[in-house]
């Protein structure tokens, strides 16, 4: 079941016409649909129903605090990795006893924040991040949940920048510090040892990494055990692949990737934790933009829109495949090939090359699909281009859940120095 597609000749979000969000809220906007994250993330929490386990959505993919009140709702814990996450997960009424915070810098700062609220549990990548929470933990007079976060040395993911379980990566404690690290981490009096985590990657499209990996950690599990360490949770992060609708591998649906887990892990009496992000949020999600022009090149034709790199930058940085649509239910006997790109001033500034698609004209609108997860969330605004608003659909109604900035939200956080006041062609701002 699909929640953004045609109805009586136009695209919905569940039972809101495209068409009505953009003349209201403007465009370029990211709209996104309740009942998609609620299906997903049923659907992911069903297959471990059976299973002692919590569900981490990983707040990176999508981070705003109504779509993590959503999930909240559904019994949803987070994976945060920075203070700025752990409040939103914190308001989106989140409780403390199910976060986890991962990543490879935490501040004092933040060890301290999450000390303080109590978090599940420390996802720990290195001795030195070790060393400075045991600290942290003496100041504060707590003791700080700790797993590692190992690096198992596998190959997986969906393009280079995401692969993260390999050891020249920089995440995790190397595969043969790991028994020396849990023995340090023992001998610390701020510390308490309650698991092991991993997480290798994301957009993977095969279980046979996952296979790899839990084998590898399942039998540190067992060894660390044999070494007196008390193992209670095996984290192993999040990296499930979505369809994006091209021709590429189509990933596992969540049953298959839930029976893998569960039969390599049913001997090891151990909590699961899982940290799925794009999973729960990437198909939860459109782009729409409005078309400005249509550019008759020399040899090409582009579809110059109105959201840019800024807004979704995924096919700049990963060369990602979006799949996109019109919003009018197109005439599919015209067809052209268009390079669809935005209005910023670099060449990567492009979405898609020479895709064959129902010929547009200035003024349509158009969606890019499955850009629920880490669309918004990593935006800028590049070229002074405010970020773009989110739109959370609920049925037949819909809420702005982050409003466009204007251009004077942006320039009343810059100011001039002194020096520069002085000079009389220089506005004050
Ligand atoms: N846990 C940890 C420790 C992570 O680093 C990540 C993602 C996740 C969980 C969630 O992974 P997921 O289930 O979403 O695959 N910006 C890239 C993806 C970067 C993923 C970073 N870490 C993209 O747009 O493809």
């Amino acid at each position: 079941m699909r929640h953004f597609d045609y109805q009586n000749g136009e695209m919905f979000a569940e039972d809101v016409p495209l068409s009505r969000i953009a003349a209201e809220v403007g465009t370029p906007v990211y709209v996104y649909s309740t009942a998609t994250f609620t299906r997903h993330y049923n659907v992911f929490a069903d297959s471990f129903a059976d299973t002692k386990s919590l569900i981490a959505y990983s707040v990176k993919a999508n981070s705003n605090i109504a779509v993590l009140a959503t999930l909240a709702q559904l019994g949803a814990g987070a994976d945060v990795v920075s203070v700025g996450e752990l409040k939103r997960a914190l308001m989106a009424g989140i409780p403390a006893d199910r976060i986890v915070f991962s990543g490879v810098g935490k501040t004092r700062a933040e060890m301290r924040a999450a000390l303080e609220v109590g978090i599940r549990v420390f996802n720990v990548e290195s001795l030195a991040e070790l060393r400075v929470l045991n600290e942290v933990a003496a100041d504060t007079g707590k003791t700080a949940p700790v797993a590692f976060r190992v690096n198992p040395d596998v190959t997986a993911g969906g393009h280079a920048k995401i692969s993260t379980g390999k050891k020249e990566n920089k995440f995790g404690i190397a595969w043969s510090q790991a028994e020396s690290a849990y023995a340090e981490a023992a001998a610390l009096p701020g510390i308490e040892i309650v698991g092991v985590d991993v997480h290798i990657g994301s957009q993977i499209s095969d279980l046979a990494p996952f296979e790899a990996a839990i084998v590898k950690v399942a039998g540190l599990i067992k060894k660390l055990r044999a070494a007196g360490h008390t193992i209670s949770s095996f984290d192993i992060g999040g990296g499930l692949g979505i369809p994006y609708g091209n021709n590429a591998a189509v990933p596992p649906p969540p049953s298959e990737y839930a029976a893998l887990v569960k039969r390599l892990t049913a001997d090891l009496n151990v909590e699961m934790i899982f940290e799925p992000g794009r999973m729960i949020a990437g198909n939860s999600g459109v782009l729409l933009s409005e078309v400005l022009y249509v550019k008759r090149g020399e040899d090409r034709d582009f579809l110059i829109i109105d959201a840019a790199m800024n807004d979704l930058l995924r096919p700049a940085l990963y060369d990602a495949y979006h799949e996109i649509e019109a919003v009018q239910q197109p005439d599919l006997d015209k067809m052209e090939t268009y390079d669809v790109v935005g209005p910023i001033c670099e060449s990567g500034d492009t979405f898609t090359k020479g895709r064959e698609m129902p010929a547009l004209e200035s003024g349509d609108l158009i969606v890019l699909h499955s850009a629920g997860a880490y669309g918004a969330a990593q935006a800028s605004q590049y070229n002074t281009r405010p970020l773009v608003p989110e739109v959370l659909v609920n049925g037949s109604d819909y809420s702005v859940i982050r409003a466009r900035p204007t251009v004077e939200d942006i320039l009343k956080t810059e100011s001039l120095p002194n020096w520069l006041t002085k000079d009389e062609n220089v506005t004050d701002i």
